[in-house]
């Protein structure tokens, strides 16, 4: 039967993939980002405007939702000294404070959901110490602590999860991944020996989304080519 999800940050890399592929399996898809770009190529999905930063108040008025995912994130890396408190609440306002206020207004319509599910995202830099990355890190480190703190407080109706991706083909790690070389060594310091692509991260969401992880709550999942747990002679 057909389910209703709600993607904040559709409309590319990951949170596009996810789009795609709950529509694909015949989902209504209701996708949230600032700019439209191909979601209008996917079916059953319905383009919301909103920006997670700067809009007040964000609504949508659905009897249930079966399943939220939030996918805005930053990748601000610079050597701890050269950040500043902006820094530092921009990278929160993006990555923890933006999906307050909408998962607040979207709480009941989950509540009746079927078996319900949320899926947050948090990075590879939490379990492992990473220079460079302290903004971030402190950002998606209080994700995590909101996954655990939530599927506590939701339990037993809507499970709450996360994915720790490490470095993931997509327009947010442009930069590091600009050229063939620099995905090859990138790659390289993964056990399975590439960089992570969107359907990798995409298909650990609709798993989690889904009632087949329907005894899986209060979870960090590391999708991350072993990143953080393998290490490699
Ligand atoms: N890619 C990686 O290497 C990597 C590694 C570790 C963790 N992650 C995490 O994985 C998640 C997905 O990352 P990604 O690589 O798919 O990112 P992405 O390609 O930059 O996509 C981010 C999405 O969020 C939307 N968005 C950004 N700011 C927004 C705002 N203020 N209001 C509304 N929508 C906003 C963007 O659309 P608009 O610009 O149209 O608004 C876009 O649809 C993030 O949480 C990221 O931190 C990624």
């Amino acid at each position: 039967m057909a389910k209703t999800y709600l993607i904040i940050g559709a409309s590319s890399g990951i949170g596009f993939q996810i789009a795609k592929t709950l529509s694909e399996d015949g989902n209504i898809v209701y996708a949230v980002a600032r700019k439209e770009r191909e979601l209008s190529t996917l079916s059953n999905t319905t383009f919301v405007p909103f920006n997670v930063v700067s809009d007040e108040s964000f609504s949508l008025d659905l009897d249930s939702l079966d399943g939220f995912a939030y996918c805005p994130g930053t990748i601000n890396l610079k050597p701890f000294h050269r950040l500043s408190k902006d820094d530092f609440l921009s990278d929160f306002n993006v990555n923890v404070l933006g999906s307050i206020s909408i998962l607040q207004s979207i709480l009941p319509a989950l509540k009746r959901g079927s078996n319900p599910s949320i899926v947050f995202f948090s990075t590879v830099a939490v379990s492992q110490g990473m220079g460079f990355h302290s903004s971030i890190a402190a950002s998606k480190g209080a994700v995590e602590g909101l996954t655990k703190s939530l599927a506590a407080e939701f339990a037993p109706i809507i499970r709450v999860n996360c994915i720790a991706p490490s470095i993931t083909d997509t327009s947010l790690a442009e930069r590091l991944l600009s050229s063939e070389e620099k995905k090859l060594a990138s790659g390289k310091k993964h056990p399975i020996q590439r960089v992570g692509n969107v359907e990798d991260m995409a298909n650990m969401a609709q798993f989690l989304l889904s009632e087949k992880s329907g005894w899986i709550t209060g979870q960090v999942l590391s999708v991350d080519g072993g990143m953080s747990s393998v290490r490699m002679l």
